[in-house]
């Protein structure tokens, strides 16, 4: 059929795929151009590969999916502004080599958010200005990290304002993973209901939707659906994808001879589960405004570097020939 999956989800909401400057070409970017309306740069806005010293900032990678973006009428989100990971060791250090103190380091964050969310205003419709800040462990509100321990809690609210100083317009969204999880949820919903209460100019939340073939809850996924949209935020899901592996099995890094297959048993439970929550999705047709993949295909994938490297994963629609896989017919029929 002519229909892409942006197609078939028209009224529902965006579809989007994580893309890198490779990724937009040949036949990987006609697939990406029939089948998705939206686009997140997987790597070329992180802190490190865009700002790698204080005075360079690295422009060719970001501005050639922005312009893709625009010469294809595509969305684009950017990603991400404030992380703790892919982040230049030099904005951490002062002129003396020591720790930078809280007034530089925000002034530093500041400057990065308004040059590179300056750069790119009216052209990047969403902004994951603050990602990954809530500790995984059941006992940590935030995750320690050298944000949190120079600055305490208040580096969130400031990207947010500068983001917003930057691009009035944009759409700043907090982004996390696990975010359905229960515990994890309820300190992501307080810090949420924080700067909200504060008036900090938030819009949206993102569910990272990193799962697995056994992974999210039903149950669970709808009652965060529902709780962040009680916030009067709007619900991205922003990296999705089902990997084949049990997360908590996949954490426990395995050796890459070590792997299971994609069985028929596992293609199975891949389908089903993509089917119901895309259903689930469809059913908050008025709170979540896009879904977007992380990555393109089964051909390459995040999954096959992690948690070790070579450990073959097939977590997406399209499988390593770029052909839509039985698992993109079920999420297209919308009687599921
Ligand atoms: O660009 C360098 C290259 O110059 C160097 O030679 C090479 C050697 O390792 O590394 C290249 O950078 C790698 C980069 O991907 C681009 O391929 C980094 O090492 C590698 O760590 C990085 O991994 C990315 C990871 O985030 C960390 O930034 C993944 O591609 C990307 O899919 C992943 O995405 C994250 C989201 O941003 C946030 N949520 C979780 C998600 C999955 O981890």
């Amino acid at each position: 059929s002519n229909q892409g999956l942006k197609d078939y989800y028209q009224s529902y909401f965006n579809i989007g795929v994580a893309v890198s400057p490779q990724t937009i070409k040949g036949e990987q970017g006609a697939l990406l151009l029939k089948e998705f309306n939206s686009i997140t740069p997987e790597n070329a806005m992180k802190m490190q590969p865009i700002h790698p010293r204080e005075d360079v900032y690295n422009w060719a990678d970001a501005d050639a999916l922005v312009n893709f973006a625009h010469d294809n009428r595509l969305k684009i989100r950017g990603h991400t502004l404030c992380w703790h990971e892919q982040v230049p060791a030099w904005i951490f250090k002062n002129s003396s080599g020591g720790r930078v103190d809280k007034a530089l380091l925000l002034k530093r964050l500041k400057d990065h958010i308004k040059t590179v969310v300056g750069r790119y205003k009216g052209k990047v419709y969403a902004w994951d200005v603050v990602n990954e800040v809530i500790g995984d462990e059941d006992d940590q509100y935030l995750r320690p990290s050298l944000w949190n321990e120079i600055c305490g809690e208040e580096f969130i609210a400031r990207a947010f304002e500068y983001a917003h100083e930057a691009d009035p317009d944009a759409l700043l969204f907090y982004n996390d993973y696990n975010s359905e999880r229960p515990v994890k949820r309820a300190k992501i919903y307080k810090m949420l209901k924080k700067l909200v209460d504060n008036k900090v100019p938030i819009h949206g939340v993102g569910l990272q939707g990193h799962w697995s073939v056994f992974e999210p809850d039903d149950t669970e996924l709808r009652e965060s659906l529902k709780l962040y949209a009680s916030l009067g935020l709007q619900i991205q899901i922003t990296e999705l994808d089902l990997s084949i592996y049990p997360w908590e099995k996949n954490l426990r890094a395995k050796k890459p001879d070590e792997q299971d297959r994609f069985t028929a048993a596992l293609e199975k439970k891949q389908i089903d589960r993509y089917t119901r929550i895309f259903s689930i999705f469809r059913s908050f047709k008025k709170e979540i405004s896009s879904v977007t993949f992380w990555n393109l295909s089964d051909r390459s994938t995040w999954l096959d570097q992690y948690p070790v490297p070579g450990r073959k994963n097939y977590p997406l629609l399209f499988d390593q020939n770029l052909q839509r896989k039985k698992a993109y017919w079920s999420v297209v029929d919308f009687r599921k």
